[in-house]
């Protein structure tokens, strides 16, 4: 009697076991070579990075740490065919449709990414506003503009996000302090320590100017001096979040060198003129809260500066690693761009894009959707970086069309 044929379900979860296993066979071998190299060698500590910056951040969050690439490279890879795995044999419980096609098992993240969660409630003292959102997401799928305010604006009747957090309200004494502070340890803990690892910050001629737009309380240029000391940086924000910055002595060596100047700036308003003109322009986890159509004014406000380059850093949702592959052959194609070393999990930029529709009503983009929105608005994107320990952050870089 000849066999039964295997059903093509049942073929197309067997392949994905075989794959995964794969995957976390091969990185785990390769991580394991990794480390052995690593403590036989005499300069154990810091290896094949020269620059100190990951290992001075950890030292100061009392972390331990080794400044290898290889190793954080397959450590991510690990993480993410794990959490695969994990999702192939887990039913799942409370998962969320978000409009834009992003699914996210709630109960999973909040097992398994706590310290993520830990300044992810401080920042934003535990308040999602999921009740309200279903009424946005309605809105924004049916393409009604303007966009109703965020759920969690509703939430705290009509104020939005930032002006809640910076109210003159005795209840918020300390929020904004509190969520400035927060979203730069988050900076570090998402494995933003790696950026000027990823991308080429050196390249950028001596005496150029980055203006980082939202920049919070400096940790951009806290990453990236230290590797790229000819640089100079202007770091814009609200009134109140430049003065704790200021008061604080955030990048104080730095300032103190005039490599960086804190400024208060609307990014809804238009660019000073002393910084029109053949600057870099970044967005750093800013674009992320908006919906398009602000987002487009704060890019143009950008564009009218006359940049010579414009750096998006933040989130990518890319397609092709969507959680849920529906053939064999997606399945493999899958798991050869997480061994490529492209390895970003799709589970946490969805879980930023519910978080980002409730707090601000904003999104996490496709990459389509950011090349739309940058052409939109006068930029093409020239190169794209993936961060590789991050938590699906890429560098998008753009020019001016
Ligand atoms: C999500 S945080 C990102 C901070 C920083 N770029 C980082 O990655 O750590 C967004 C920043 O945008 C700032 N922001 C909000 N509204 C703004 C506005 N109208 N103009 C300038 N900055 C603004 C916030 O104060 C906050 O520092």
């Amino acid at each position: 009697m000849s066999p039964v044929p295997e059903k093509p379900t049942v073929l197309v979860i067997r392949t994905r076991f075989a794959e995964l296993l794969k995957t976390i066979e091969q990185s785990a071998a390769a991580l394991r070579i990794a480390v052995e190299t690593e403590q036989s060698s005499t300069s154990a500590a810091l290896s094949s990075n020269s620059d100190d910056t990951g290992a001075r951040i950890a030292a100061e969050m009392g972390l331990s740490f080794h400044a290898n690439l290889e190793m954080a490279g397959q450590a991510a890879v690990l993480r993410v065919a794990s959490e695969r795995l994990a999702q192939l044999v887990t039913p799942p419980r409370h998962v969320l449709f978000e409009a834009s096609g992003s699914v996210v098992s709630l109960d999973r993240h909040c097992n398994d990414t706590s310290s993520f969660l830990a300044h992810y409630s401080l920042m934003y003292e535990g308040t999602l506003a999921l009740p309200y959102w279903t009424q946005f997401l309605d809105a924004r799928s049916s393409g009604i503009e303007p966009l109703p305010l965020s759920p969690f604006a509703i939430y705290t009747s009509n104020q939005p996000f930032y002006q809640w957090i910076h109210s003159s309200s005795p209840a918020a004494i300390g929020r904004g302090a509190n969520f400035n502070s927060a979203m730069k340890g988050m900076s570090y803990t998402e494995g933003v320590a790696f950026l000027p690892a990823d991308y080429p910050f050196a390249k950028f001629p001596e005496g150029t100017t980055i203006v980082d737009v939202g920049g919070g309380l400096g940790s951009l240029p806290d990453l990236v001096l230290p590797v790229a000391p000819h640089l100079k940086f202007v770091v814009q924000d609200l009134g109140a979040v430049i003065k704790q910055a200021m008061e604080g002595g955030a990048c104080g060596e730095w300032v103190k060198k005039g490599r960086v100047e804190f400024s208060v700036q609307d990014c809804f308003s238009p660019q000073p003129e002393d910084l029109c003109g053949g600057n870099v322009f970044v967005l750093k986890t800013m674009l992320h809260n908006y919906a398009d159509s602000q987002a487009s004014e704060i890019l143009t406000h950008i564009r009218a500066a006359n940049p010579s380059q414009l750096l998006i850093i933040d989130r990518v949702i890319f397609p092709q690693l969507l959680t849920q592959a529906s053939t064999a052959e997606a399945e493999q194609e899958i798991h050869k761009k997480l061994r490529e070393g492209g390895a970003q999990s799709l589970t946490i930029p969805t879980m930023y894009d519910l978080a980002m529709v409730a707090l601000h009503g904003g999104r996490e983009r496709l990459f389509p959707e950011w090349r739309a929105l940058l052409e939109k608005t006068g930029f093409n994107v020239s190169a794209v970086y993936p961060m590789r320990a991050s938590t699906g952050q890429f560098i998008v870089d753009c020019v001016p069309i």
